[in-house]
Protein backbone atom coordinates (compact mmCIF):
# COMPACT_ATOMS: atom_id res chain seq x y z
CA UNK A 1 0.00 0.00 0.00
CA UNK A 2 1.81 3.08 -1.18
CA UNK A 3 1.20 5.73 1.33
CA UNK A 4 3.31 9.63 1.19
CA UNK A 5 4.78 10.44 4.58
CA UNK A 6 2.99 11.79 7.32
CA UNK A 7 3.99 15.15 8.64
CA UNK A 8 4.28 14.75 12.75
CA UNK A 9 3.00 11.13 12.69
CA UNK A 10 3.87 10.31 16.42
CA UNK A 11 2.22 13.39 17.32
CA UNK A 12 -1.31 12.81 15.29
CA UNK A 13 -1.02 9.08 16.53
CA UNK A 14 -0.79 10.36 19.88
CA UNK A 15 -4.08 12.16 19.36
CA UNK A 16 -6.14 9.02 18.92
CA UNK A 17 -4.82 7.42 22.57
CA UNK A 18 -8.45 6.49 23.58
CA UNK A 19 -7.96 3.86 20.52
CA UNK A 20 -4.45 3.33 20.03
CA UNK A 21 -3.34 0.67 22.61
CA UNK A 22 0.54 1.77 23.73
CA UNK A 23 2.00 -1.49 24.97
CA UNK A 24 0.35 -4.15 23.25
CA UNK A 25 2.78 -7.00 24.21
CA UNK A 26 2.03 -5.56 27.90
CA UNK A 27 -2.03 -6.73 27.33
CA UNK A 28 -1.02 -10.38 26.94
CA UNK A 29 -3.75 -12.51 28.39
CA UNK A 30 -5.78 -9.23 29.44
CA UNK A 31 -7.51 -8.12 26.56
CA UNK A 32 -11.10 -8.57 28.03
CA UNK A 33 -9.32 -5.83 30.12
CA UNK A 34 -9.76 -3.37 27.44
CA UNK A 35 -13.07 -3.74 26.65
CA UNK A 36 -14.55 -5.09 29.88
CA UNK A 37 -17.79 -6.73 28.65
CA UNK A 38 -16.72 -10.34 28.08
CA UNK A 39 -18.01 -10.62 24.49
CA UNK A 40 -15.56 -12.81 21.90
CA UNK A 41 -12.41 -10.46 20.76
CA UNK A 42 -11.77 -10.79 16.73
CA UNK A 43 -8.30 -9.36 15.00
CA UNK A 44 -7.41 -8.19 11.84
CA UNK A 45 -4.19 -8.41 11.13
CA UNK A 46 -2.88 -5.81 8.52
CA UNK A 47 -5.39 -4.00 8.57
CA UNK A 48 -4.74 -1.10 6.48
CA UNK A 49 -6.99 1.87 6.58
CA UNK A 50 -9.79 -0.25 8.59
CA UNK A 51 -12.40 0.06 6.04
CA UNK A 52 -13.48 -3.99 6.93
CA UNK A 53 -13.04 -3.82 10.38
CA UNK A 54 -14.13 -1.14 11.21
CA UNK A 55 -17.86 -1.94 9.06
CA UNK A 56 -17.74 -5.26 11.03
CA UNK A 57 -17.18 -3.24 14.49
CA UNK A 58 -20.46 -0.98 13.44
CA UNK A 59 -22.29 -3.88 12.29
CA UNK A 60 -21.62 -6.39 15.48
CA UNK A 61 -22.08 -4.72 18.78
CA UNK A 62 -21.68 -7.44 20.71
CA UNK A 63 -18.21 -8.07 18.99
CA UNK A 64 -14.75 -6.58 20.09
CA UNK A 65 -12.32 -6.00 17.30
CA UNK A 66 -8.33 -5.37 17.80
CA UNK A 67 -7.25 -3.70 14.22
CA UNK A 68 -3.42 -4.47 13.79
CA UNK A 69 -1.35 -2.47 11.30
CA UNK A 70 2.07 -2.26 11.09
CA UNK A 71 2.56 1.25 9.11
CA UNK A 72 1.78 4.61 11.33
CA UNK A 73 0.70 6.93 8.24
CA UNK A 74 -2.02 4.05 7.14
CA UNK A 75 -3.65 3.32 10.93
CA UNK A 76 -3.41 6.81 11.32
CA UNK A 77 -6.33 7.09 8.20
CA UNK A 78 -8.34 4.30 10.03
CA UNK A 79 -7.53 5.59 13.70
CA UNK A 80 -9.07 8.91 12.27
CA UNK A 81 -11.77 7.32 10.88
CA UNK A 82 -13.03 5.60 14.27
CA UNK A 83 -12.65 9.02 15.97
CA UNK A 84 -14.78 10.71 14.12
CA UNK A 85 -17.42 8.09 14.24
CA UNK A 86 -17.03 7.41 17.89
CA UNK A 87 -16.56 3.07 17.42
CA UNK A 88 -16.46 1.93 21.13
CA UNK A 89 -15.33 -2.01 20.09
CA UNK A 90 -12.72 -1.58 18.50
CA UNK A 91 -8.95 -0.83 19.51
CA UNK A 92 -6.17 -0.44 17.42
CA UNK A 93 -2.44 -1.47 17.57
CA UNK A 94 0.44 -0.21 15.32
CA UNK A 95 2.94 -3.43 14.86
CA UNK A 96 4.03 -5.13 12.47
CA UNK A 97 3.26 -8.44 14.26
CA UNK A 98 6.22 -11.01 13.75
CA UNK A 99 5.18 -13.90 16.63
CA UNK A 100 1.34 -13.24 17.92
CA UNK A 101 2.25 -15.42 21.25
CA UNK A 102 4.24 -12.23 21.99
CA UNK A 103 0.64 -9.92 21.26
CA UNK A 104 -2.34 -12.72 22.68
CA UNK A 105 -2.40 -15.92 25.63
CA UNK A 106 -3.80 -19.42 24.45
CA UNK A 107 -7.59 -18.89 23.71
CA UNK A 108 -8.23 -15.02 23.80
CA UNK A 109 -9.58 -14.72 20.16
CA UNK A 110 -13.08 -15.89 18.71
CA UNK A 111 -11.31 -15.44 15.19
CA UNK A 112 -8.70 -13.91 12.94
CA UNK A 113 -8.68 -11.95 9.29
CA UNK A 114 -6.11 -11.69 6.79
CA UNK A 115 -7.28 -9.66 4.27
CA UNK A 116 -5.24 -8.95 1.05
CA UNK A 117 -1.91 -10.15 3.21
CA UNK A 118 1.74 -9.04 1.37
CA UNK A 119 2.36 -11.91 -0.88
CA UNK A 120 5.73 -11.89 -0.39
CA UNK A 121 6.48 -13.66 -3.83
CA UNK A 122 9.73 -14.66 -3.28
CA UNK A 123 10.55 -18.41 -1.94
CA UNK A 124 13.22 -16.95 0.77
CA UNK A 125 10.15 -14.80 2.45
CA UNK A 126 8.11 -17.67 2.19
CA UNK A 127 8.25 -17.49 6.10
CA UNK A 128 6.84 -13.35 5.98
CA UNK A 129 3.80 -14.49 5.06
CA UNK A 130 0.82 -14.47 7.28
CA UNK A 131 -0.61 -17.66 6.00
CA UNK A 132 2.25 -19.36 6.06
CA UNK A 133 2.85 -22.35 9.20
CA UNK A 134 4.98 -20.70 11.49
CA UNK A 135 1.94 -18.01 11.82
CA UNK A 136 -0.58 -20.84 12.15
CA UNK A 137 0.76 -22.72 14.95
CA UNK A 138 0.49 -19.04 16.46
CA UNK A 139 -2.88 -18.48 15.53
CA UNK A 140 -4.00 -22.31 16.40
CA UNK A 141 -3.12 -21.28 20.53
CA UNK A 142 -4.08 -18.05 20.00
CA UNK A 143 -7.73 -18.75 19.19
CA UNK A 144 -10.41 -20.42 21.09
CA UNK A 145 -11.16 -24.01 20.33
CA UNK A 146 -13.27 -23.79 16.70
CA UNK A 147 -12.20 -20.38 16.18
CA UNK A 148 -12.16 -19.00 12.74
CA UNK A 149 -9.58 -17.59 10.41
CA UNK A 150 -10.93 -15.57 7.05
CA UNK A 151 -8.60 -15.17 4.31
CA UNK A 152 -9.02 -13.08 1.27
CA UNK A 153 -6.77 -11.99 -1.62
CA UNK A 154 -6.71 -11.04 -5.04
CA UNK A 155 -3.29 -13.42 -5.58
CA UNK A 156 -3.59 -16.71 -6.73
CA UNK A 157 -0.25 -18.23 -5.56
CA UNK A 158 -0.44 -16.81 -2.62
CA UNK A 159 -4.19 -18.38 -2.12
CA UNK A 160 -2.89 -21.74 -3.28
CA UNK A 161 -0.04 -21.42 -0.96
CA UNK A 162 -2.09 -20.93 2.40
CA UNK A 163 -4.82 -23.84 1.48
CA UNK A 164 -1.89 -25.84 1.36
CA UNK A 165 -0.29 -24.76 4.55
CA UNK A 166 -3.94 -24.59 6.24
CA UNK A 167 -4.23 -28.31 4.80
CA UNK A 168 -0.73 -29.25 6.23
CA UNK A 169 -1.56 -27.57 9.45
CA UNK A 170 -4.25 -29.77 10.04
CA UNK A 171 -6.95 -26.78 9.70
CA UNK A 172 -10.37 -27.85 8.91
CA UNK A 173 -11.46 -25.65 5.72
CA UNK A 174 -15.16 -24.66 5.90
CA UNK A 175 -15.58 -22.52 3.03
CA UNK A 176 -13.22 -21.54 -0.17
CA UNK A 177 -13.73 -20.22 -3.12
CA UNK A 178 -11.72 -18.72 -6.02
CA UNK A 179 -14.56 -16.17 -7.10
CA UNK A 180 -15.70 -15.00 -3.47
CA UNK A 181 -18.21 -12.30 -5.83
CA UNK A 182 -19.81 -14.88 -7.81
CA UNK A 183 -21.17 -16.65 -4.79
CA UNK A 184 -23.86 -16.30 -2.31
CA UNK A 185 -20.96 -16.20 0.81
CA UNK A 186 -21.56 -13.81 3.98
CA UNK A 187 -17.88 -12.48 3.15
CA UNK A 188 -18.72 -11.00 0.44
CA UNK A 189 -20.85 -8.25 2.54
CA UNK A 190 -18.27 -6.68 3.85
CA UNK A 191 -15.77 -5.63 1.75
CA UNK A 192 -11.72 -4.39 2.27
CA UNK A 193 -10.08 -1.66 0.40
CA UNK A 194 -8.31 -3.86 -2.00
CA UNK A 195 -11.15 -5.83 -2.10
CA UNK A 196 -13.02 -2.95 -3.83
CA UNK A 197 -10.30 -1.97 -5.68
CA UNK A 198 -9.00 -5.29 -7.83
CA UNK A 199 -13.11 -6.55 -7.91
CA UNK A 200 -13.63 -3.13 -9.27
CA UNK A 201 -10.92 -3.94 -11.89
CA UNK A 202 -12.80 -7.32 -12.76
CA UNK A 203 -10.08 -9.61 -10.65
CA UNK A 204 -11.72 -12.27 -8.75
CA UNK A 205 -10.93 -12.18 -5.12
CA UNK A 206 -10.28 -15.53 -3.51
CA UNK A 207 -11.32 -16.78 -0.15
CA UNK A 208 -11.56 -19.47 2.85
CA UNK A 209 -12.54 -19.93 6.14
CA UNK A 210 -10.73 -22.36 8.08
CA UNK A 211 -11.56 -23.77 11.70
CA UNK A 212 -9.19 -24.66 14.28
C1 LIG B 1 -1.87 -5.11 0.92
S1 LIG B 1 -2.32 -4.27 2.36
C2 LIG B 1 -4.03 -4.76 2.64
C3 LIG B 1 -4.75 -3.84 3.55
C4 LIG B 1 -6.20 -4.25 3.91
N1 LIG B 1 -6.22 -5.48 4.68
C5 LIG B 1 -7.07 -4.39 2.69
O1 LIG B 1 -7.42 -5.52 2.35
O2 LIG B 1 -7.42 -3.35 2.09
C6 LIG B 1 -1.46 -5.21 3.61
C7 LIG B 1 -1.24 -4.40 4.87
O3 LIG B 1 -0.75 -5.27 5.88
C8 LIG B 1 0.25 -4.60 6.62
N2 LIG B 1 1.09 -5.67 7.19
C9 LIG B 1 1.85 -6.56 6.52
N3 LIG B 1 2.45 -7.42 7.35
C10 LIG B 1 2.05 -7.08 8.60
C11 LIG B 1 2.34 -7.59 9.89
N4 LIG B 1 3.14 -8.64 10.05
N5 LIG B 1 1.78 -6.98 10.96
C12 LIG B 1 0.97 -5.91 10.80
N6 LIG B 1 0.66 -5.37 9.59
C13 LIG B 1 1.20 -5.95 8.50
C14 LIG B 1 0.94 -3.70 5.61
O4 LIG B 1 1.57 -2.60 6.21
C15 LIG B 1 -0.23 -3.29 4.71
O5 LIG B 1 -0.81 -2.08 5.14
Amino acid sequence: MRQRKVKNEEERLAEHHQYLIEDPKARKGKWQEVFENGNGIYAEFGCGKGKFIMSLAEQNPNRNYIAIEGRGSIILRALEKATREELKNIVFVKEYIKDVNEYFDCAELTGIYLNFSDPWPKDRHAKRRLTHSRYLDGYREILKKSGCIEFKTDNVDLFLFAINEFECSGLKILESTEDLHSTELEAKQVTTEYEDKFHGEGKKINYCKVQV
